[in-house]
């Protein structure tokens, strides 16, 4: 344990990521979230995408969110998109940050964004020019990176020439996501161990899903490799649309509470997350699978 990263970054996807898999909310509530996520000390918010609205209409009031929260200086916002229309809108609203979303499996990138990952992958290219044109930074976000709802296992080989493109293409980042939980800590390490041995100074993010419990564990062995750059929803929002109840992206205040004993530091106040937690679940109307909800820090106590 004495080799893991002093530090971490998290970014925080509930309001996206989260959100777009549950039934929709106002905007008003979109809005409270995010304010009260920016108050926790977490550095990164993915705050909307800029989609098709008849694809993702929990998202359709992209603008508008953005427009009306209460931005810390402290915080960076970033909002996904799916091609370059998406990014050219996210260019106007003012973000500084875009994440762009490609499937490593053509089956998903096709039902996800209705063209082949190599038609993406020349979209992308294109939209990377604009954005650094403007000034602003891309992460390719390579999804289905541990496995396709449709096609099963993907190929590590193809994970990384995914990447390696977007890299060779300008990418500022990688974040690599792992779309319907099918990663485990090995999986994890050949993924990662690939992609290092080709970009060992590419900036990596990763991003899992809790769909089968291996969430926090894939975290683990990620730290342990060396990666610092996490994403994960608060309260573990979201769930999977393959997977009908199914669990969201790892809890964030899952993460926080365990990496922090670990003498990881991640700048975030635990108590001001668990708060902001129990504002997803006040929102969304259902109990989240945030453990750490549940129970409080491990350190809280009972009057005997
Ligand atoms: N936002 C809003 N409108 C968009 C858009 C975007 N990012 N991209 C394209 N459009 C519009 C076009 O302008 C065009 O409008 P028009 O008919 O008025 O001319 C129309 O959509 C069709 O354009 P096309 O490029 O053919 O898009 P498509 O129908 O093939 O849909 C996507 C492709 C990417 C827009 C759509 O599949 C999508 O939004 N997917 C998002 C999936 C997602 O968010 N998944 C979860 C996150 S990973
Ligand atoms: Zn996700």
């Amino acid at each position: 344990m004495s080799d893991l990263p002093a530090s971490i970054s998290l970014r925080e996807v509930g309001p996206r990521d989260g959100l777009q898999n549950e039934a929709p909310v106002p905007t008003e509530a979109k809005v409270e979230l995010i304010d009260a996520l920016s108050k926790t000390g977490v550095r990164r918010i993915e705050a909307v995408s800029f989609v098709h609205p008849r694809a993702i209409p929990q998202m359709a009031d992209a603008d508008e969110v953005w427009r009306r929260i209460a931005r810390n200086d402290d915080v960076r916002y970033s909002a996904l998109v799916p091609n370059l229309k998406g990014a050219q809108r996210a260019l106007e609203a003012g973000f500084a940050e875009i994440e762009v979303v490609v499937s490593a499996s053509d089956t998903h990138n096709r039902r996800n964004v209705n063209r082949g990952t190599d038609e993406s992958l020349d979209d992308i290219a294109a939209l990377i020019e604009v954005a650094h044109d403007a000034g602003r930074t891309v992460q390719v976000i390579v999804s289905t990176a541990w496995g396709c709802p449709y096609e099963g296992d993907v190929p590590v080989e193809r994970v990384v020439a995914v990447a390696g493109r977007a890299v060779r293409d300008g990418a500022d980042g990688i974040s690599f996501g792992d779309t319907t939980g099918m990663a485990t800590p090995g999986r994890v390490a050949r993924v990662v161990g690939e992609f290092r041995s080709r970009h060992a100074d590419v900036p990596l993010n990763l991003h899992f899903h809790n769909t089968r419990g291996t969430g926090l564990a894939n975290v683990l062995t990620a730290l342990e490799l060396g990666v610092s750059d996490f994403d994960a929803s608060v309260g573990g929002l979201g769930g999977c649309p393959y997977a009908p109840g199914a669990t969201g992206n790892v809890a964030s205040e899952e993460l926080v509470h365990m990496v922090e004993d670990m003498g990881v530091a991640t700048g975030v106040d635990l108590d001001a997350l668990i708060d902001a937690a129990a504002t997803a679940e006040r929102i969304v109307g259902r109990t989240l699978p945030s453990q750490v909800l549940r129970a409080g820090p491990r350190t809280r106590t009972v009057t005997p």
